[in-house]
């Protein structure tokens, strides 16, 4: 039997990927229709970093849908003593119906993947953060688009400014391309995306008619739907020896920028932010910003995707 998980973006066809959506749009209106978890059956929420958002968004979640979340910081715990990720992932299985979990490498999770007979989440590695993402498509749904629907997204336009080479730069590119919007990776030399993640996301293209963009030019936020970035120093790099300032200052969103995008262009954050880096406290705070509705939507978002998981696994 074959377990279907959530570990990138990409896990989810465009049709499934509007679903999730469509039910996220469902959830915020009517937050407790659904108890997914009743019984109570747990759920694991393991961090091997920080987090705020992630943390509350999937306890609260969990809660609501009837179920009881099991937080864990994995320090805390005997993971990354020597156990193997397939034991912990078969021992884990024994006790929950789902694993959500932060982690470094992306093989983390495929490791665990393997044995574990429960859904794993991805809430964020190295390479991706597709719940993230997620939120931010509803987001974008809720205030991009005429009816709110998932399928009025395609067409729209984003662009991403700053470290185009981290896991917000790569799970925007595959998973608004899956929207089928057009997504642009603006960075500078040595911060661009690695190919591998380009093209993965031209492939999904193809068929959504999403294109993907990646250039150093700030003159490409002119004419965008979203303009979002993202810290420049992400969990772990804090002491990886490069310069993460001065590179990436030309990128810092200001609003003289944001008077460039499209008239109602709106901006994006995943949070935290540090003002005055990658983006001015003007935008931030600004009438354009919808950072706050984008943290909230984390909730509805990761509500719909444990929902829809667990209705979409083999026999279920
Ligand atoms: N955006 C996000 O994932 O925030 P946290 O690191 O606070 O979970
Ligand atoms: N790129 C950031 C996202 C935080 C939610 C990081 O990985 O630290």
């Amino acid at each position: 039997m074959t377990v279907r998980h959530f570990l990138a973006d990409d896990d989810v066809t465009p049709a499934e990927q509007a679903e999730i959506l469509t039910l996220a749009g469902e959830l915020k209106k009517d937050p407790y229709r659904e108890k997914t978890f009743a019984g109570p059956q747990s759920v694991a929420v393991l961090f091997d970093k920080t987090s705020t958002r992630t943390r509350f968004s999937f306890d609260a979640g969990i809660a609501a849908l009837g179920g009881n979340p099991i937080v864990v910081d994995t320090g805390s715990s005997q993971m990354g003593k020597g156990e193997t990720l397939q034991d912990t992932g078969a021992v884990l299985s024994r006790f929950v119906s789902m694993i959500i979990w932060r982690t470094f490498a992306q093989s983390n999770l495929e490791q665990m993947a393997e044995t574990a007979t429960v859904p794993i989440i991805n809430a964020l590695t190295d390479d991706m953060h597709p719940c993230q993402i997620l939120a931010d498509l509803f987001t974008c749904v809720e205030h991009l688009t005429d009816n709110h629907t998932p399928r009025e997204l395609a067409g729209k336009k984003a662009i991403y400014l700053g470290d185009g080479a981290n896991n917000m730069a790569n799970s925007y590119m595959l998973g608004f391309a899956t929207a089928g919007m057009d997504m642009t990776i603006c960075a500078p030399a040595g911060f661009q995306p690695e190919q591998p993640f380009v093209d993965r996301a031209r492939a999904i293209g193809r068929s959504t008619g999403a294109t993907i963009t990646v250039t150093d030019d700030v003159a490409a936020v002119a004419g965008q739907d979203v303009v979002i970035t993202d810290t420049w120093v992400s969990m772990g790099q804090e002491n990886d020896g490069k310069d993460r300032t001065t590179p990436f200052l030309p990128y810092r969103v200001t609003e003289e920028m944001m008077d460039t995008a499209g008239k109602d262009a709106i901006f994006l954050h995943c949070l935290p932010a540090y003002r005055g880096n990658e983006v001015t406290a003007g935008v931030i705070d600004g009438p354009r910003s919808r950072v706050f509705d984008e943290a909230e939507n984390r909730l509805h978002a990761q509500k719909a995707l444990m929902v829809w998981l667990a209705a979409h696994q083999p026999g279920a």
